[in-house]
């Protein structure tokens, strides 16, 4: 079997890169394998209106979402990555079958989670092939996403609560990539506004001096005062969670990109030493579930915060040029495309990567594979082939 389809690759990456006059990167072929890979969870998914979420090893089963779940932009969005990257047209073909599946999310203004649903599926789409109908569903979906922002706090609620509660929660820099796309398409500047002070009062309260991030924090909705700072999925209050310190990271890299303001990169930049430089992040550069666990070094590792980290240094690289981000990014994407991380053709119910942690102390999506750590995973080694090949 595992034979079988290294030949297939094999024949792949020769019609593919026939015309080339040069050979395919590393990269590439990873990009290859992984398009192949997702030929098993299309099939898994055999058509249903639901999405990819996980995978149960016990049972052999594949997990689904809604469309509301926050994750259900991940599937059509790596999808487009690697047809992209491949050009294979059944994978385009299924991404274009589950937009419009998810495509309703754009009316709904019960979530935070608008950016990573939408701009990750109908951001790529409209990427790589512009039309207005795409435009459409991304600027009415920023408009659902901009009706949670509240001018007392100057943030966008992420959880929704009583009425004397406002929540707002690190993962939700991610959001603010939506924003900011359709602030730039359509000159609007109130989106952009939106944005920038969502950006700017995360920097203020969810950061401590060390630049480790709170999850959570807790605003009074009418004075803007914050009530408390908290954790909801990593080990204490106190703690550093490893994945909301790479959403931090991606989300302030990503902010200077469309703001061109060094206070945003500045800030990545230091999110980015406390990462690398913490004694807690393992050799390999894979980090625990929480940088703070206190039973380190026998406790899970998550994939999916190294993807994000990996996919966010590599943007850093690209603006700042210190080298030591590129390394680092290298060696986890070397680190999660091992057989310790990256799954074998065929298993793994279609998904790349193992061992990512969704939410341990909720005990659920403990040690599985995950749709975003793929979609990071997948986005890293394209960014890392453009930077290698200078394209
Ligand atoms: N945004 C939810 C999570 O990272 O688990």
């Amino acid at each position: 079997m595992r034979k079988l389809t290294l030949l297939l690759i094999m024949a792949l990456l020769v019609s593919v890169y026939s015309c080339k006059d040069t050979k395919p990167t590393e990269e590439e072929i990873k990009l290859q394998e992984a398009a192949l890979q997702y030929h098993t969870l299309v099939e898994g998914l055999a058509g249903a209106d639901r999405l990819p979420r996980s995978y149960n090893k016990e049972t052999d089963e594949l997990i689904t979402s809604g469309t509301s779940w926050w994750c259900s932009g991940f599937y059509p969005g790596t999808l487009l990555y690697l047809y992209e990257a491949t050009k294979d047209t059944l994978l385009y073909k299924e991404a274009m079958r589950v937009l419009s599946v998810i495509e309703p999310e754009q009316y709904n203004t019960g979530t935070h989670d608008l950016g990573f649903m939408m701009y990750c599926s109908f951001g790529n789409a409209h990427r790589i092939a512009p039309n207005d109908h795409y435009k459409e569903v991304l600027v009415q979906s920023a408009r659902s996403l901009a009706s949670r922002f509240n001018y007392n706090v100057n943030s966008i609620r992420s959880w929704n609560s009583g009425p004397e509660n406002f929540l707002v929660i690190i993962d939700n820099m991610m959001n603010l990539e939506l924003l900011f796309w359709v602030a730039k398409e359509t000159n609007d500047s109130e989106l952009f506004n939106i944005a920038v002070a969502h950006a700017n009062k995360t920097i203020a309260e969810h950061y401590r001096d060390d630049f480790s991030s709170f999850h959570v924090v807790n605003y009074d909705p009418e004075s803007g005062e914050v009530k408390v700072k908290r954790t909801h999925q990593g080990y204490s209050d106190d703690s550093a969670w490893a994945r909301g310190q790479a959403w931090g990271l991606y989300g302030f890299v990503m902010t200077y990109r469309f703001t061109n303001d060094k206070k945003y990169l500045d800030q990545a930049i230091h999110v980015a030493d406390y990462i690398l430089s913490h004694p807690n992040l393992p050799e390999d550069l894979i980090p625990y579930w929480d940088f703070n666990d206190p039973e380190i070094p026998n406790v899970l590792r998550d994939a999916s915060a190294a993807s994000i980290i990996s996919s966010g240094l590599l943007e850093l690289y690209s603006f700042e040029g210190n080298k030591q981000y590129l390394d680092a990014a290298e060696r986890i994407i070397a680190r999660l495309s091992s057989s310790d991380y990256l799954a074998e053709a065929g298993t793994n119910g279609g998904f790349l990567l193992k061992h990512s942690v969704g939410h341990l102390k909720g005990n659920s999506e403990i040690d599985v594979p995950l749709s975003y750590a793929d979609y990071y995973y997948v986005e890293s080694l394209i960014r890392l082939n453009k930077i290698k090949s200078g394209k």
